[in-house]
This record gives structure tokens, sequence and C-alpha cells, in this order.
């Protein structure tokens, strides 16, 4: 438990990426930002590897002009920010290959839509990022200047997209205080003494993604080690997380270290402590009232974490189980959330853990179903270790 801390202090403004969000068709954006990151990767090497201070945008990539001073982490989900934003692939804005090339002309209104952003909210909101592409965009390529007509029967219930939303934290604190729904929670996965005797489980089952089914193995190791193997058609997709850094592995292509915010997820992910170590995780929590998830009335428990963005924690009023937690990706432009909703709880040697999740996020969402679950077997060190690059990547003496 001394050991978090540690890690969370160390990882704030550090590289993080792709977690398990990766693999699955999503591939796609992930893959792409993993090639993004590879050229300006393969300049800054071991450099930025040895010292702790990190690169700022300017230093990592060749053509900044707005986006400057920050780390250089936040640059790619920048990007994963704008094109969710506005609906679209990288290819909008970029030239396949040459990211730093100003070639399109939506790269370049991209840019004074940034300014205009930053302007907006420095005008009226007193800097607050109240405003972001995703205010006007909401998805689309051309905003909406004119309220559309109601094109359909209005459907009964609340609005399930609005919850998920960030900006949802009107809500005044209420309900138990968040100590006594960990407390809640922990003891309906069994209780301190039966997760501390877990030090390793390992599952296999199947990820679904649109309608494609495929075989999935996950091993996790205390302390934070986990691994996962997609077996597709063409090749393993493998994320894994080692306890601080983490590394994505496709069919056919390079292993590419994690970036961005997935560090983070997954640290989180890789935590076979997790329902213990919650009472530490934040400098100040909140319980926000009940809220709908499915047909279970679930409290909703917002905590914030130092250098880092808040956890939403959405707990089962009658099991006490967690059934959905919300991350957020912290960008300069905004936030990204990733949305896991846990499901089918079941036994593990004194242990209760979810045997069906979604993750869910603006580039695509995957269901993983788990079968088969073995725990405090041995899994070796090795086995979450990075594979030595291919010949065409060990060329120079950054390694
Ligand atoms: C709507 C337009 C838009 C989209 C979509 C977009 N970008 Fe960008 N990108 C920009 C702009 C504008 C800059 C330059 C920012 C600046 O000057 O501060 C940039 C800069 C970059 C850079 C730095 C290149 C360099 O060396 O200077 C990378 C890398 C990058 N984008 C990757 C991506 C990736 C990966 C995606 C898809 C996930 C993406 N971008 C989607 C507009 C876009
Ligand atoms: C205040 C509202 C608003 C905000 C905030 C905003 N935009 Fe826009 N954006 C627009 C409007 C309106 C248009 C369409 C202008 C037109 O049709 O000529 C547009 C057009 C664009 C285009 C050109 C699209 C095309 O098809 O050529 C790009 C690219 C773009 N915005 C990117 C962004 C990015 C990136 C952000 C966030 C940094 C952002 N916008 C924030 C209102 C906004």
């Amino acid at each position: 438990m001394s050991g978090k801390k540690g890690i969370e202090l160390r990882s704030i403004g550090r590289p993080r990426a792709a977690v398990l969000t990766l693999c699955l068709g999503i591939s796609a954006i992930v893959l792409i930002c993993a090639v993004a990151m590879g050229g300006a990767k393969a300049q800054s090497g071991a450099a930025s590897q040895m010292t702790n201070a990190p690169k700022t945008t300017e230093q990592e990539f060749k053509n900044i002009q707005v986006l400057k001073g920050i780390p250089a982490d936040q640059l790619i989900p920048a990007m994963q920010f704008i094109s969710a934003s506005l609906g679209v692939e990288c290819e909008f804005c970029h030239v396949q290959g040459a990211f730093e090339k100003d070639d399109k002309k939506t790269k370049q209104t991209a840019r004074k839509m940034m300014d205009m952003m930053f302007a907006i909210n420095k005008d009226n909101f007193e800097g607050h990022r109240e405003v972001t592409c995703y205010s006007c965009h909401r998805g689309n390529t051309d905003p909406l200047a004119m309220p559309p007509v109601m094109a359909a029967e209005p459907k009964p219930g609340p609005d399930e997209a609005k919850n998920a939303e960030e900006g949802a934290e009107a809500k005044e604190p209420s309900g138990p205080a968040a100590d006594q729904l960990f407390e809640k929670y922990l003891k309906a996965v069994g209780g301190a003494a039966a997760i501390d005797k877990v030090t390793s489980r390992v599952m296999k089952g199947t990820i679904t993604f649109g309608d494609r089914n495929i075989p999935i193995e996950i091993y996790s190791k205390d302390p934070d080690k986990r691994i996962s193997f997609t077996h597709t058609p063409e090749g393993d997709s493998i994320t894994a997380f080692d306890g601080h850094e983490g590394w994505l592995g496709f069919p056919k292509r390079p292993v590419r270290d994690m970036h961005g915010p997935d560090i983070d997820g997954a640290s989180i992910d890789a935590d076979l402590h997790f329902p213990e170590h919650l009472k530490d995780m934040f400098s100040k929590v909140e319980t926000r009232g009940t809220e709908k998830i499915g047909d279970h009335d679930c409290y909703l428990v917002v905590g914030q974490r130092e250098g880092k963005p808040p956890l939403r924690l959405y707990f089962d009023e009658q099991s006490g189980l967690l059934v959905r937690l919300v991350r957020f990706g912290e960008s300069p432009l905004g936030r990204l959330p990733t949305q896991i909703d846990y499901a089918d709880y079941g036994e593990a040697d004194g242990v209760k853990i979810p045997f069906r999740w979604t993750l869910a996020r603006p580039g695509g969402r995957f269901t993983i179903q788990v079968s088969d679950v073995k725990q405090n077997v041995p899994v070796d060190d090795a086995k979450f270790a990075r594979p030595p690059a291919p010949p065409e990547e060990q060329k120079g003496p950054a390694k």
C-alpha cells in the first residue's frame, strides 16, 4: 500500500498509455497514436526515460504552435479529445505518417479553434475549462446552429448520456459517508483478510467487440502487474503493465510504450487489492446521492486525487458492490471519460470478483466475459517484461 502512493505521485505528468482499450478494433485509434508517438520516441528515446523532468510538447514534437509548455504526454490525449469531439479520425487533419505537416486546412482551422476556445474560457469563465471543442461540435465537424425538431416521440426515463458526463457534477453531496461505502464494498467482496491472500490471478474468457468474439487471457500479479493476451486470428494483441511502465503489442507490429492516461487506468486495473486501497486513494471524497444503473440504485462517490483526474465510483445500494467506475484522461483541451461496468460477480477462493465487465469510451467499447479463474498460481515476473525490440527498431545508440 505504501508503494501505491509512490506510484501515484511519480506518475504525474509522465508518459502513460492505452490499456485495455486497445486491443480491439478500437486498436485503430490506439495503433495510430502508437505510430504517431513512434517517430517522436525514436529521437527522444533513452534520454527522457533516464531523467524525471517531463518533456514539453514542443521539445518532443516538431511543429507545435498552440499547445506549448505542457507535458508532452498530454498531446496525444488532446488529439484523442479533438477526434472524439468532432467524430473524426486523425486523418481528418493529418497526412499519414507526417503528423507535423500543416498540409490540411482542417489542421490549421483546429489551431484557430484552440485559440478561440482558450479565449472564450479566459474572457467569460475566469479561465476555467467550461467550453471545449465538444461543447459546440458534439461529435460533428459542423456544429448545429439551430435547435433540431423532435425526430421521434420522446422516450421516458432519465437521460443516461447526461449522467455519464463529467459535467453532471451539479449534485449536492448526500448519502452515506464514502468511507462507509468503501467498507461495505470491502466486506461484500470478502474482506481485507481474504483479499490480502490473493497474490496472483489468471483469467480466461472471451472479449467481445461489435460482433467479434475473441479468446482472451489475463494474468495479474501483486503488486500491480497485469498482462492480457487477445488471441486474434492475426496474432496476439497484448496490453501489459509491470507496476510502473506499460507496453502494447499488436500482431505484426513493433511493441509500443504505453502513454497517456492509460498508465493511470492500467495501475487501477492491475491492482488485485483495489477494494482495500480505495480508502487511501483520495485527497477528498464525497457521496453525491444515488443514480440508477440498469435496475440497480447506486450511490455515486466522487474521489479527488492529487495531481490526477477524479474517479467516479458507483456502489450498489443493496449489495455494496462496485458496479461502475468512471475515470478521465486529462488533456489541455478537455477530459475523456472511460467507463467500466462490472457485472456477474462470483466467488473465487473467498473473494468476489466481477466475471464480466464492459469498458466504454468515446472511441468504442468492449465486453470481457471470464469463464475460468485461478488464483495464487505461480506467474513468472518475466511474463510482464517488454519483449526486445525487433531488429529494425534497435538501430542507434538510444537503447
Ligand atoms: C481536428 C484536427 C485534428 C485532429 C482530428 C487530430 N489532430 Fe493532431 N494536431 C492538430 C493540430 C492543430 C496540431 C498542432 C497543435 C499545435 O500547433 O499546437 C496537431 C499536432 C499533432 C501532433 C504533433 C506533430 C508534430 O510533430 O508537431 C501529433 C503527433 C498529432 N497531432 C497526432 C494526432 C493523432 C494521433 C490524432 C488522432 C487520434 C490526431 N492528431 C488528430 C489537429 C488535429
Ligand atoms: C464556440 C463553438 C465552437 C468551439 C468551442 C469549437 N468549434 Fe470548431 N467550429 C465551430 C463552428 C461553428 C464551425 C463551422 C464553421 C463553418 O461552417 O464555417 C467549426 C469548424 C471547425 C473545423 C472545420 C471543420 C471542417 O469541416 O472544415 C474544425 C477542424 C474545428 N472546428 C475544430 C475545432 C476544435 C479542435 C475545437 C476545440 C479546440 C473546436 N473546433 C471548438 C464552432 C466551435
